[in-house]
């Protein structure tokens, strides 16, 4: 809207206009006003156009100066309303305001009736150039024409203002006094008007009127009322129709494109009323306006609400968001340390894997050397402080393999009756010498007996590792008590409370974690320990609490079932050796066995007739190792790896295998496998050494087909054991099936302590003799069979020739004199000279039998050239000449 003028009339106008648009939400109404200067209004316009308004009202301040800047609106086809006042372009959308040549009509009409018809009469007209006061000027002069009796005699234009009415007024009188009536253009200018006339005397006998009638205070109608004036003419305003008009456009609406707005005169007969209801009015737009302000003090509150809603719902996302990234962070950290606990596990498993065979190679010579009679006191000593350390070492590498062995499920738990109590009292003795040493105060407080099922190496390993760690945190000259009570009817507690230095609040949940160790603790541990102990318990169906107090000291309670399911019977435990330095099954623990036999003392044997045995393993120590166990029993050859030990093998054919699993260029399982197929090698029983107690290697080992598996860190004597009975359990079986007087055992090979029967089945094949001359029993089918099926074809075959010999036959069986030597030996215990002659006895015996043969025909048809030397033979092999009755 663009106002051409600053005044009340423009003001309750533009009130009246802002009010209306208070109805619709998608109004906006932007007024300026150009304060009856005509550049200013046509600065006004254009800027309203460059804005981009949708529609333009206008009141032109004068007819033409304006019209270029409408123009270049209505170009831009921006509706225009004009209001009020019109220009001389017929180029606006639409018109609203009052008809002012009708208003100038009946202002005349009244001028002339309130005279009687017979007067002098002034006009002070309005802005010359403007539409209303051209309009109310020809119609005040067409209605005073009917009145001969009246005479407009002097006229005057203004500006619109009160100012120029009075200046007007003021010139006019300069030029007449004679006048009976004062028509001003509007109420401000009669205002005006009447002050120049009192200020030169003249009274209430002029009568003055004036067009707007405002009711406003100050404005026409008060004036009416109080006489001031005579007459007004109410200009109406409607602000509301305006927008209406301005809406109907620009929603398409039909509307009138010229609307004159209807009104009224105000004499003093009506002007009270008037006010009466202007005032109510007035009153009721006050409360519209304040139920707008109202209004919008609730929009404006709403929309603070929804900017508050937002901030909180954005400050609830971002809350979310930072908590999904801190948990993601936690978890991120958790698997970090997860990840780091694993990677330390895995190398600390692989490092004790290491540690375990060179640890073993000390602690069995160190074993045998305390053993020596010959060791004097002090070295027997120093020689017992190192098997003391070496089993410590053991002992950590074993807690290792066993934490990585809890880790991934795979404990086992070979469970036995036993007398906890008994045990308990027996496990803590042994770390009597060291509370001793720091005057430790320790407590034994376990029942008589306590009889439960359980896994007494895992019992037995909890309750080292507790005493173990009172004993590190508790200062020297404090207390340390074992407990051991029934708990309830299926459960134990064992107790270990000790006065140390305490463990603080935060570090308590923690100490279970593997690797954690207690900050400020002096001596600390490898932080495995503990972390075990929660695992045993656990996975025995139990679990472990600990309550600690800084500067009292720390209670350990463990709850265990009485019974655990899968109770072995004693004799079904694997075999202990006899003395173990720190606890049987134990995997880091050595066994010294008081009883072993020193290489050395095995005798002057003559080592052609000694077994033999191969020993293929890469670790050079290990083999010399072995070697040397094995040296004085057996005649020992060395192989660095799998395919060495296959070509050794495979040319000498020894008696017995010895080889480690994981090797360079061939693997243990691998040259196993080859053994196992190859017809010369076949036979020979083969012995699995390895450092890894995993049980799938232990399974791939027997898959492959050997005979035994023993597990790194060894004891001597089982391995002397292990090979004496392979190769024990093949005499006893060859001489069983070879329905001969039993041969000798090969080699007195026994230690002084005997031997047992080794817990596995060792597979051992042999041949009887019978076989291969004549279809037996059917035996259960083996690798061996199809050599047994050749060989006795090939004899049976030139059984008659008295060429056969060694030579023919090994050539015939596709091998070298010795390989075939060396199986048919081992296989059935005769050289293939013998078994050469055997058969040929064993034929002639069969063909005596049946008769119609003189004694020398059979010799020559079993091969023998001389008759003689058959007869000699005969009688050497069945006790008794062919003729012989019952031969
Ligand atoms: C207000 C005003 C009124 C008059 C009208 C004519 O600006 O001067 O007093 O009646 O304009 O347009």
């Amino acid at each position: 809207m663009s106002q051409c003028s600053i005044d009340i009339w423009r003001d309750k106008l533009n009130e009246e206009l802002l009010l209306s648009t208070y109805i619709y939400d998608n109004v906006e109404l932007r007024i300026e006003s150009a304060g009856d200067d005509d550049s200013r209004q046509i600065e006004q316009i254009d800027r309203f156009v460059a804005a981009g308004v949708d529609l333009l009202i206008v009141a032109p301040n004068q007819v033409s100066t304006i019209t270029p800047a409408l123009d270049r609106a209505y170009d831009a086809g921006i509706p225009i309303i004009l209001f009020d006042r019109k220009t001389d372009s017929d180029r606006y959308t639409a018109f609203i305001g009052a008809d002012n040549y009708a208003i100038g009509r009946i202002m005349g009409r009244f001028v002339a009736t309130d005279l009687g018809g017979r007067g002098r009469v002034v006009e002070l007209l309005g802005l010359e150039t403007s539409s209303p006061a051209i309009d109310r000027h020809r119609g005040f002069v067409d209605a005073l024409a009917r009145y001969p009796g009246i005479s407009l005699v002097d006229s005057e234009t203004t500006d619109w203002t009160e100012a120029e009415g009075e200046r007007a007024m003021e010139r006019l009188l300069q030029r007449t006094r004679d006048f009976d009536f004062v028509f001003a253009h509007n109420d401000r200018m009669a205002d005006g008007a009447l002050r120049a006339l009192r200020r030169h005397g003249i009274g209430p006998e002029v009568h003055l009127a004036g067009i707007d009638a405002l009711p406003v205070p100050g404005g026409g109608l008060e004036k009416v009322r109080d006489g001031e004036l005579t007459a007004s003419y109410i200009y109406p305003t409607r602000g509301d129709l305006v927008i209406q008009l301005a809406l109907n456009i620009l929603q398409g609406h039909p509307y009138e494109r010229e609307t004159f707005l209807q009104s009224a005169i105000v004499t003093a007969d009506n002007a009270e009323v008037m006010l009466l209801q202007a005032d109510e009015m007035r009153q009721q737009s006050s409360r519209l306006s304040e139920l707008h302000a109202q209004v919008n003090r609730y929009l404006l509150q709403a929309r603070h609400q929804q900017v508050f809603l937002v901030l909180c719902a954005l400050i609830i996302l971002l809350l979310v968001a930072f908590m999904v990234f801190a948990r993601r962070m936690w978890r991120m950290k958790r698997r970090v340390i997860e990840e780091t606990t694993q990677a330390k596990l895995r190398f600390f498993t692989s490092v004790s894997h290491e540690f375990r065979t060179p640890l073993t190679l000390i602690a069995d010579p160190v074993d045998r050397l305390i053993a020596d009679p010959q060791a004097t006191d002090n070295q027997r000593h120093l020689l017992t402080l190192v098997r003391k350390n070496v089993a410590i070492m053991l002992r950590l590498v074993g807690q290792v393999l066993d934490l990585r062995k809890a880790q991934n499920g795979r404990v086992q738990f070979i469970c036995s009756r036993l007398d906890l109590a008994q045990a308990l009292r027996e496990w803590t003795e042994t770390f009597i010498p060291a509370c001793e040493r720091r005057r430790l105060t320790l407590e034994v407080d376990v029942p008589n007996h306590l009889t439960v099922i359980t896994d007494r190496d895992k019992v037995e390993s909890i309750c080292y590792n507790l005493l173990s760690n009172a004993l590190k945190h508790t200062p020297d000259g404090g207390q340390i008590a074992i407990g051991l009570r029934p708990n309830g009817l299926d459960k134990f507690t064992l107790t270990v409370a000790d006065t140390g230095h305490g463990i603080a609040r935060e570090q308590l949940r923690h100490v279970f974690e593997r690797f954690y160790q207690v900050a400020g603790a002096d001596n600390v541990g490898t932080g495995i320990g503990l972390a075990l102990v929660k695992h045993f318990a656990e996975a025995m169906g139990g679990g472990v609490t600990v309550s600690s107090e800084l500067g009292q000291g720390t209670t350990f309670e463990v709850n265990l079932p009485t019974t655990m399911e899968g109770e072995k019977p004693e004799r079904d435990r694997p075999i202990e050796p006899p003395v173990p330095v720190i606890g049987p099954n134990n995997p880091g623990a050595v066994y010294v066995d008081s009883h072993s036999t020193a290489p050395d003392s095995h005798g002057d044997a003559d080592l052609a007739d000694l077994p033999e045995v191969l020993v293929v393993d890469d670790n050079e120590d290990i083999r010399q190792y072995i070697a040397y166990l094995l040296s004085g029993l057996y005649h020992v050859t060395c192989a660095a790896d799998g395919r060495q030990g296959l070509d050794i093998a495979e040319q000498t054919v020894p008696d017995l295998i010895v080889c480690d699993v994981m090797m360079p260029v061939m693997d243990g399982t691998e040259m196993c496998r080859r053994i196992k197929q190859t017809t010369v090698t076949s036979h020979i029983p083969l012995l699995m050494l390895t450092a890894s107690t995993l049980e799938e290697q232990r399974l791939r080992g027997y898959d492959c087909g050997a005979d035994g598996y023993l597990t790194k860190p060894f004891s001597t004597d089982i391995l002397l054991a292990r090979i004496r009975n392979l190769l024990e359990n093949r005499r006893i079986l060859r001489d069983i099936f070879s329905q001969m007087e039993p041969t000798p055992p090969a080699q007195s090979a026994q230690p002084a302590g005997g031997w047992q029967a080794p817990k596995t089945t060792e597979a051992v094949q042999s041949t009887p003799v019978d076989t291969l001359i004549t279809p037996s029993q059917p035996l259960p089918p083996n690798p061996e069979d199809a050599f047994v099926a050749l060989l006795r074809d090939r004899l049976n075959h030139k059984l008659s020739d008295p060429d056969l010999n060694v030579e023919t036959l090994s050539a015939d069986m596709g091998m070298s004199r010795v390989q075939l030597y060396r199986k048919l030996k081992a296989l059935t215990g005769h050289t293939p000279v013998e078994l050469i002659r055997i058969t040929r006895l064993q034929r002639a015996r069969q063909l005596m039998k049946r008769g119609g043969m003189t004694v020398s025909e059979v010799a020559y048809e079993v091969g023998f050239s001389s008759p003689s030397y058959f007869i000699k033979c005969y009688k050497e092999q069945f006790g008794m000449t062919p003729n012989a009755k019952g031969s």
